[in-house]
């Protein structure tokens, strides 16, 4: 029979630094709902990736000495061993850097282009000229730029803007209409409606010609896809959907669910789905915005250095001891206080004590009396029913709650049925009957009903724990065909061979553990202390040397490291599209054309250039200016409403150095 398709995505995580545990967080619990699917029988496409474009890590990237694509590789590479390490089933992982993702989204958006659901306005904004940054009103530091202080003016700027505002009334009725639980919790549902689509929807900005590391937009150069356009379509980009690089596209979308955190379900359920709409596309069937992982403190902060890092955590205690503790410890709608107590102590409670204990008392009273078989002469009472009852009904209630991902209470539910075959032992106090060779097909019944409840539990919790449930199966001696879902119910005529292997959840010392904790974290604070005050130290000389630069103080080195030299302006012709923008080719003595972009066009047309000789400054970086490259810029005063060139006499030679 055909598997039916099930698609699950986490966000698009941004490799800007390391994760922490709260990306572990989404990653864990979608992973944990792909096992669950797959183990129904589900054809699962779980997809995971990383959101690589923006003006940030074009930044942290300059800051560290390396190109943005280098700086992305090496934190990517770091998340692919996390995932690794943490025993993530994604079948795909998506980078926005990727070549197909590029492709499909220039093609995205030039159909929403051609749709007229994205049109050329103009973005306004606090500007600093010199450091060549737009900034909104919220982000200025006393009203001045967050950059270098300096003042910033009113600007505005080219950019193309998508119709959001258009979708404010599909969107009500695609909420409370045609499917009235795609926001969930539903709590989040009100948020979106209140705060977002009731005080109105505004047009959104989805290009800036302010930074360049990102996807150009093919019929406008110079402007780049702003993120969330670029972002939200690799959900169906990692399909296939407008590229050959994969072709599942109509298998699994419309997605089945989109697990996000909840700063992120605005995007996810008004822009995206607006997005699609205008594409004509079906929307997801779910988003479901989950709580945050705080710290006593508030939010975790790398400057802080309170960043709780999954890889010591996992190194520590074990993969599946904190995959176990993010789902059963926090609602997963809600948000949770982190804290490494709480960690040791569910640790000791669920795990060492409830499971383990289990585990290890049944497996050694079975070798001890029967070796690795149960015999089948077995006696069965009353007592059993109330197991067995509650085997029956576990199943059903995990169900249910997986379905609704309900993760903490469908674990809460199998915990139930563990502490009761504890208690179980207790009841039937199996080192008595093993006193009393008459006693021991009671004996092998309550041996037997223990075993199914370790391996049905087992099944269970396969999902959240899979390499610790695969050495229970390994200990009980099933083979896989006994170990599934379908047989996850009482009496399923389960072959066991018992052979007890070593604890899967050692107790924790929780005092000497904190301590050690403890330690380590005022290690690492002492580092984020200490990388602070070297980074303040170093913004501090910088500043200096701005002050320096701006009250005009710099050295005859300074000065003599600006190549100035005498050029003719052979060609000359107006930028298309940019009005300001002329194009002039210089020679400048080295035998090579040279070719600059000039933002004097308002002023010059190109019959007052040719011919002419200016000065141009030779080494500067070169730059982009509407898609042309730039290699130079050529002197001219600033009188503020105009400029004027400064024309050299035809005397002097072009190449020749000025200073
Ligand atoms: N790149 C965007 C998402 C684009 S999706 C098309 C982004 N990236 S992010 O790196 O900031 O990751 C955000 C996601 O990581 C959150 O939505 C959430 O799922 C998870 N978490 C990050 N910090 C978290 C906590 N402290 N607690 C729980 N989850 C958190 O936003």
């Amino acid at each position: 029979m055909k598997k039916k398709p099930f698609y699950i995505t986490t966000p698009i995580y941004y490799p800007s630094d390391k994760l922490h545990i709260g990306h572990s967080y989404c990653t864990v619990a979608t992973d944990v709902m792909a096992r669950y699917k797959r183990m129904c029988g589900f054809d699962v496409m779980f997809l995971t990736g990383t959101d690589e474009h923006g003006q940030k890590i074009e930044e942290k990237a300059a800051a560290a000495g390396v190109t943005p694509q280098q700086y992305v590789d090496n934190i990517v590479s770091g998340i692919h061993d996390l995932w690794k390490l943490m025993n993530i089933s994604n079948d795909r992982f998506i980078r926005t850097t990727d070549d197909y993702h590029v492709e499909s989204v220039q093609k995205i958006f030039k159909e929403l282009y051609d749709r007229g659901d994205i049109y050329k306005g103009s973005y306004k904004g606090k500007y600093c000229t010199p450091c060549e940054s737009f900034w909104t009103e919220s982000q200025l530091v006393d009203g001045k730029c967050p950059d270098c202080g300096r003042e910033v003016k009113d600007a505005e700027e080219e950019a193309y803007f998508f119709r959001l505002s258009k979708y404010a009334d599909r969107l009500m009725k695609f909420y409370y209409e045609d499917n009235p639980t795609f926001i969930e919790p539903v709590s989040r549902l009100n948020e979106m409606v209140n705060n977002f689509i009731k005080p109105g929807l505004e047009d959104l900005c989805v290009s800036r010609t302010s930074f360049s590391w990102g996807i150009p937009v093919t019929f406008d150069p110079g402007h780049i896809v702003y993120v969330w356009v670029d972002a939200l379509s690799n959900y169906i980009t990692a399909l296939g959907y407008g590229n050959d690089k994969y072709h599942d596209y109509d298998k699994y979308w419309p997605a089945d669910v989109h697990f996000v955190g909840k700063e992120i379900t605005r995007f996810h359920t008004i822009i995206w789905p607006a997005m699609l709409m205008a594409l004509d596309l079906p929307l997801p069937k779910k988003v479901f915005g989950h709580g945050w992982l705080l710290l006593e403190g508030g939010k975790m902060s790398k400057s802080k250095g309170n960043v709780v890092d999954p890889v010591v955590l996992c190194e520590r205690y074990g993969v599946d001891a904190i995959r176990y503790f993010l789902l059963r410890e926090f609602p997963f709608g809600s948000d949770g206080i982190f804290s490494n107590e709480a960690l040791i102590n569910r640790i000791n409670a669920d795990l060492a004590n409830d499971l383990g204990n289990l585990v290890s008392r049944t497996l050694t009273m079975c070798e001890k009396y029967f070796g690795h078989n149960v015999p089948q002469d077995r006696r069965f009472e009353p007592l059993d029913e109330e197991l067995t009852e509650m085997l029956d009904l576990v199943k059903k209630n995990y169900a249910a709650l997986m379905e609704t991902f309900t993760f903490q209470s469908a674990l809460a539910e199998v915990f139930k049925v563990i502490a009761r075959a504890n208690k179980y032992i207790d009841e039937t106090a199996p080192w008595v009957l093993g006193k009393d060779e008459a006693q021991y097909d009671r004996l092998a019944a309550v041996i037997y009903n223990l075993l199914e409840v370790i391996r049905i539990a087992a099944t269970l919790l396969t999902p959240f724990m899979p390499d610790s449930c695969a050495k229970i199966f390994e200990q009980l001696g099933c083979q896989p065909d006994e170990c599934t879902y379908e047989k996850a119910i009482y009496f399923a005529n389960t072959d066991y061979y018992v052979q007890k292997g070593a604890n899967l959840f050692p107790r924790i010392d929780l005092k000497k553990e904190l301590e050690l904790l403890e330690a380590k974290n005022a290690e690492k604070q002492k580092a984020a202390e200490q990388a602070k005050k070297k980074e303040e130290k170093k913004s501090e000389k910088k500043e200096e040397k701005k002050e320096e630069k701006i009250e005009g103080i710099i050295s005859i080195d300074d000065f003599m490291n600006v190549q100035l030299v005498v050029a003719k302006i052979t060609d000359c012709v107006p930028v298309p599209k940019a009005d300001k923008l002329l194009q002039l080719t210089l020679d400048d003595g080295s035998g090579t054309p040279r070719q600059v972009v000039s933002g004097i066009h308002s002023w010059y047309e190109p019959e007052d250039l040719i011919g002419k000789k200016v000065a141009v400054v030779a080494n500067l970086k070169p730059a982009k200016l509407r898609g042309i490259m730039s290699y130079g810029m050529i002197l001219a005063a600033d009188m503020g409403e105009a400029a004027k060139v400064l024309f050299i006499d035809d005397a002097v030679p072009c190449g020749a150095r000025i200073r």
